[in-house]
């Protein structure tokens, strides 16, 4: 049998490099920016295995070009950039890595959730810039956390945890998702909402559902013109799930107090988009789950679904299990 071959698709943790070389040979894009479609395609033709970054695009086109290919590993929870359904059909496993980043994008979330509210990056360039000349008693006012109300929107694991924060911070807690929570509900006391209660009441709403289908931009204008003028949306979920133009229309009239974003349509942000020169808007390149403990488990469960499959076994955190036995008459698998 030759030796399988994978290509990985960013400068990663040498860990999981390592992990990786112990089973396969290993082919890597040096650099911190993502690998052209062109030069990603070129790779896939030739490789049993991908270990990819949210930020490579994986289509059906890549994939049918692709014939050895057993398994795309990404370095995320999230999954839409990959076309899961084509890659189902051609017994390909996506592997993504659940649950480890769970509370560490939980925390920043709630990080930004506290920045936006008591004003930090403000009154850090206030200090900075030499305006601070004494303790002024109605300067850079934020608001309360504890006693306002927190609306999550997607209560999976993210959700949940986030939940468990704003407990402890005395919030009270609306929530909206696919399915009702009972357990939840008597366990932390959040109260299930719909969607326009949950945008009515909140003084804060924060995204936690997957990109896919439904929820693309399902907060949209109907939905932002639902919030308080005196709210702010928080996003680490992903950019496409709001409508950014309405969001920034939104902020311009101020008919919502402000957004701190974590995730944007595009990523990054073209120079010029009216979100980095907003003072009432937070903004941060997508590092939500960027602790050094936690990118490393990333890496690390992100290699070893790799392994899962060149050593014959689905991915143990696997997005398409019926992939099984799908794989057509092609390389063996
Ligand atoms: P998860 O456990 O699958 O939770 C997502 C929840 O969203 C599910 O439990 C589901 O609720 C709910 N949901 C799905 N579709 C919905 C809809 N149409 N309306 C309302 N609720 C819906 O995923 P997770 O681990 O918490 O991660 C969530 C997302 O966060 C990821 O997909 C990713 O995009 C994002 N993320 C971002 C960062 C970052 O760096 N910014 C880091 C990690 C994750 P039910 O249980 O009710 O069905
Ligand atoms: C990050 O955005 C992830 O989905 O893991």
């Amino acid at each position: 049998m030759p030796t399988p071959s994978i290509y990985v698709t960013r400068r990663i943790f040498p860990e999981a490099i390592a992990l990786l070389r112990s089973v396969a040979e290993v082919r890597q894009w040096e650099s911190d920016l993502p690998p052209p479609y062109e030069r990603l395609l070129a790779e896939a033709k030739q490789s049993d295995a991908l270990f990819t970054l949210l930020t490579d695009r994986i289509d059906a086109p890549l994939l049918a070009a692709a014939p050895q290919l057993r398994v795309v590993s990404n370095m995320a929870v999230g999954y839409n950039n990959v076309d899961v359904a084509a890659a189902t059909a051609r017994g390909i496993y996506i592997g993504n890595t659940p649950g480890v980043l769970t509370e560490t994008t939980a925390e920043f979330a709630f990080a930004l959730l506290l920045a936006w509210a008591r004003r930090v990056p403000e009154a850090q360039r206030f200090a900075r810039e030499g305006r601070w000349k004494t303790w002024e008693p109605m300067s850079l006012l934020g608001v309360d956390l504890h006693g306002a109300t927190l609306g999550i929107v997607g209560v999976g694991r993210i959700g949940e945890a986030m939940a468990r924060r704003a407990r402890a911070f005395q919030m009270r807690i609306l929530y909206q998702s696919r399915t009702r929570k009972p357990a939840l509900e008597r366990e932390l006391g959040i109260i299930y909402a719909g969607l326009d209660t949950l945008l009515a009441e909140s003084d804060f709403v924060s995204l936690h559902v997957p990109l896919n289908a439904e929820t693309r931009g399902l907060i949209g204008a109907r939905q932002l013109a639902k919030m308080k003028p005196t709210a702010a949306l928080i996003n680490t979920a992903r950019g496409d799930v709001v409508d950014q133009a309405a969001l920034i229309k939104a902020l311009q009239a101020k008919s919502i107090a402000g957004a701190a974003l974590d995730v944007t349509d595009p990523e990054p942000l073209p120079a010029g988009n009216p979100l980095y020169q907003m003072e009432n808007v937070l903004l941060t390149p997508h590092i939500a789950s960027a602790s050094r403990g936690t990118r490393l488990r990333m890496a690390m469960m992100a290699a070893l679904n790799i392994v899962d499959v060149l050593e014959g076994r689905a991915p143990t955190h696997c997005v398409n299990s019926e992939a099984t036995g799908r794989r057509p008459s092609r390389a063996p698998a």
